[in-house]
Formats: C-alpha cells, sequence, structure tokens
C-alpha cells in the first residue's frame, strides 16, 4: 500500500476519513473503502460493479483505454503468435512461461484426465437431444463433484490442483459428448496420442464408421481461439467463479456457475448472438437498416459483438481474430459472405457518432463465430467453444482465492421497498 490517500469529510457529522489508495503494478490508484461503514456509516452505490475492485490479482491485466491485454505480464499478442494454448495455460495457472520439463509434465497430466467417469456418458444421456449444449455444460460439470468427491477438500494446495487440471482436462470431453448428444453420435473417447485441440476436434467429429483426418489449419485456428479466451481478468463468469468460490463451495460447482454466466447473450453468449444477427441481417444492403435499430432506444435490438465494459479504443482480441478469420477461411477455402457482411457492419459503425461517441468496437466475439463456421462447429456449439478457453482461467482465478481466501462475496444493496407495515390477515385483504 501506497502512502497516497483521499480525504473524505461528511458535511453531515463533520468527521473526515483518510481512505487509503491501493496501488497495483500497473498503477490504477483504487480507493480502499473498506473502512467507510465502520467509519461514516455510508455505503457505496456502484451496479454493475463497474467501478469495483473485487480483488487483488496477479494473473490477468487489461487497459482498457489502451486496448492492452496481458496474462501475467505477457502481450496477447506475442502469446496468440508464438504459444500454445496449454502453454498458455499453465503459465496462466501458475505464473511464468514453462521450461521444457515443466511444460511436458503439464501436458501429460492433463492429457492423463482427459476421460470423464462412465456413468457421466450415462447421466448425459438423461438430457433431451435438442438440449443446448451449454445447459449440458453446466449440468454435468456441476455433477462433476459427485464423481470425484474423493479430492473435493479445498484447503488442500494438491486436491485443488488435481481439481483444476481434471477441468481443464475434461471440459472438451464433456463439451464434445455435448454436441454428439445431439447428433445422436455414439460416444467419442479421447484420443491421448493427440495434442489438446486436435483432440477436441477428433472427439467432435470423428465418427466410428469411416477415418477422420484432422485439418491442421483447423487445429491451429482453435487453439489460438482458446488462446485469446482464455482469461480476461474479473468479468461477469470470473466474478461468479468467484463469489461461490468464496463460499467455500468445491470448485466445480463454482466452474458449473461460471459456465451458467458466461451463457448470457452479454457475456459468452454474443458469440452465438452474432452469427445468428449476421444471418438475420442477411445482406451488405441491409446494414443500415440494422445500425438504425441499434441505435434507437425503444428498440431492443443491439448490435451483438459490439461494446466492451473495458474496452474503450479496441478489443485487442478482435485485431487477432479478425486477421486470423481471413487467413483461416482462404487456407480453408471457404470464402464465407458472413465475413464480408461483418466488415461492412463495422465499417459502417465505426464511422457513426453513435458508436463513435460511446467508443463501441467489435469486441472477442465479433469475428470468433465466422471462424467457428467455418470449421465446421454448430452455432449452438460456439459459447460451449469460449467455455473451453475460459476454463482455464476460471479455475486460474480460483486458485488463487483459494490459497489466499477472502471474507465470502456479499454485496450490500440499496432498499426501496416498503418500509415497515403491518400484517393483514387474509379475510381483511
Ligand atoms: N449496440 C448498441 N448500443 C450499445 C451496444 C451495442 N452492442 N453496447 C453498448 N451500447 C450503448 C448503450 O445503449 C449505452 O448507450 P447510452 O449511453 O446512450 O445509454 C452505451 O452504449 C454504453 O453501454 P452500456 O450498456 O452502459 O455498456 P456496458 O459496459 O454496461 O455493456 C456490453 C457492455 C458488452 C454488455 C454491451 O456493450 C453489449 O450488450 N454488447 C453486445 C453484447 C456483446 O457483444 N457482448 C460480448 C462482450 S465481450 C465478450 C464477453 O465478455 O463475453
Amino acid at each position: 500500500m501506497s502512502d497516497r490517500k483521499l480525504t473524505l469529510t461528511d458535511p453531515q457529522s463533520g468527521k473526515s476519513l483518510d481512505l487509503p489508495v491501493v496501488s497495483g503494478s500497473e498503477g490504477d490508484p483504487t480507493l480502499d473503502i473498506s473502512s467507510l461503514h465502520k467509519e461514516l456509516g455510508y455505503f457505496t452505490f456502484d451496479p454493475g460493479y463497474g467501478m469495483t475492485a473485487s480483488c487483488k490479482s496477479d494473473i490477468t491485466f487489461i487497459d482498457g483505454g489502451e486496448g492492452i491485454l496481458r496474462y501475467r505480464g505477457y502481450p496477447i499478442e506475442q502469446l496468440a503468435e508464438n504459444s500454445s494454448f496449454l502453454e498458455v495455460a499453465y503459465t496462466l495457472l501458475y505464473g511464468d512461461l514453462p521450461t521444457s520439463d515443466q511444460f511436458s509434465g503439464f501436458e501429460r497430466d492433463i492429457t492423463y484426465h482427459t476421460m470423464v467417469h462412465e456413468k457421466i456418458n450415462t447421466f448425459m444421456q438423461g438430457f433431451h437431444y435438442n438440449a443446448h449444449p451449454m445447459a449440458i455444460l453446466a449440468g454435468v460439470v456441476g455433477s462433476m463433484a459427485a464423481f470425484y468427491h474423493d479430492k473435493l477438500d479445498v484447503k488442500d494446495p494438491e486436491q485443488r490442483e488435481l481439481a483444476a487440471k481434471r477441468l481443464i482436462a475434461k471440459m472438451p470431453t464433456v463439451a464434445a459428448a455435448a454436441y454428439r448428444h445431439s447428433m445422436g453420435w455414439p460416444s467419442a473417447y479421447p484420443k491421448n496420442s493427440l495434442p489438446y485441440s486436435d483432440r477436441f476436434l477428433h472427439m467432435m467429429f470423428s465418427v466410428p464408421a469411416e477415418p477422420y483426418e484432422i485439418n491442421p489449419v483447423a487445429a491451429k485456428a482453435l487453439d489460438l481461439l482458446f488462446i485469446l479466451h482464455a482469461d480476461h481478468e474479473q468479468n461477469a463468469s470470473t466474478s461468479t467463479v468467484r463469489l461461490v468460490a468464496s463460499t467455500g463451495a468445491n470448485p466445480y460447482a463454482c466452474v458449473a456457475a461460471g459456465i451458467a454466466a458466461l451463457w448470457g447473450p452479454a457475456h459468452g453468449g454474443a458469440n452465438e448472438a452474432v452469427l445468428k444477427m449476421l444471418n438475420e441481417i442477411g445482406s451488405v444492403k441491409n446494414v443500415p437498416e440494422f445500425v438504425k435499430r441499434a441505435k434507437d432506444k425503444d428498440d431492443p435490438f443491439r448490435l451483438m459483438g459490439f461494446g466492451h465494459r473495458v474496452y474503450k479504443n479496441y478489443d485487442p482480441r478482435a485485431t487477432i481474430i479478425r486477421k486470423q478469420c481471413h487467413e483461416v477461411l482462404a487456407e480453408l477455402g471457404k470464402q464465407d459472405e458472413l465475413l464480408d457482411l461483418a466488415m461492412e457492419l463495422e465499417r459502417i459503425a465505426l464511422e457513426d457518432d453513435y458508436f463513435v461517441e460511446r467508443k463501441l468496437y467489435p469486441n472477442v466475439d465479433f469475428y470468433s463465430g465466422i471462424i467457428y463456421k467455418a470449421l465446421g462447429i454448430p452455432t449452438s456449439m460456439f459459447t460451449a467453444m469460449f467455455a473451453i478457453g475460459r476454463t482455464v482461467g476460471w479455475v486460474s482465478q480460483w486458485l488463487e482465492q483459494a490459497a489466499n481466501p477472502t471474507r465470502i462475496g456479499r454485496p450490500r444493496q440499496v432498499y426501496t421497498g416498503p418500509t415497515e407495515r403491518s400484517y393483514v390477515p387474509i379475510q381483511n385483504r
């Protein structure tokens, strides 16, 4: 803590209070208001927590004004260019890039844990064939506490690490199984001779009747998308994971809650919503009409994949994905008119005063769906893809919190309901 402070004087009581300024390693002065209620009797009101730091964290840094994203200090652009998803996973979990030995040990552990208990496959059969994959994912991950209950002591660092690895290893297996369930295909077991993203593609698309060849362009593109989705500091789903964790709940319950939060269209569900929106727009000539609707306060329509709570310049992940989108489509030989449509939408929106004034730019979800579509991944699976990548962030943040437990998360409220009144018997109402 620095010596910097902000002095508040309550005009009613005349009492003053020094609020210490907490500064992280990258600046951003933040007021520590924990004594405010005790000393002056005030709570703070911050709907949506836009101004509230809920924790200290060493993991991910975002400068929304400058469009900067770093995992453990490493710029996202460098990781996207040079790293792999599993290496990024190690880095997010343990704090530094791994040595070769550390990486091979980690890869071996993750690969070892890819299979799920066979009863989980049976459990999955209980879902209706057209259940949304995110509903299956949330349900199945929550149920894992019942299958791996022997190692659930959140106070034991070894058990915590095991749960973290199990979650990272099994999430693609469960996500692929959710897809196969919707297709009526038999289960596909993880092929552990394959690297992480190749293995996922194999579990998604292989069928017993014929060989399945993994396209290296597809596997590389997928790996990159997982890297870009891996963590994003205290976003809604990660904050959910931390809030649930603060109660002492087990990691599977915490991550299942994170999955449920991610599903919302304002968060990870936006990638699915973007593709639906682009299909609805249908043609470049309809773009102005939809942009007009997005600006109309009486119309609930919003440009999905646009805007961000933190980025007010450009989402650096969107820059990377936009470039990747062109490359992947060209390499796979799958030109998609939705890409032209998306680019036209971006061009028109970025010239429009409404979007310029509000600093609304394409976010990570704007282009990712076009790549997923080119890889043959159905729209309903897009958010589950996001969940596979983000699992690494959720468990990294969970591990950080579990190692240094905070008080239970318990926001306050400004009560606006009736003041005290007396009960009236039903016959007198
Ligand atoms: N289309 C039209 N107007 C918008 C949009 C949009 N996509 N996003 C924000 N605005 C307007 C909003 O109406 C408000 O206008 P005004 O000041 O006149 O009331 C202004 O811009 C500020 O928006 P806000 O709602 O206060 O911003 P927020 O920080 O609360 O919400 C957001 C951020 C991402 C939820 C929102 O921009 C949004 O709903 N975007 C579309 C959904 C989306 O793409 N979500 C993915 C986010 S990135 C990945 C992830 O987190 O999972």
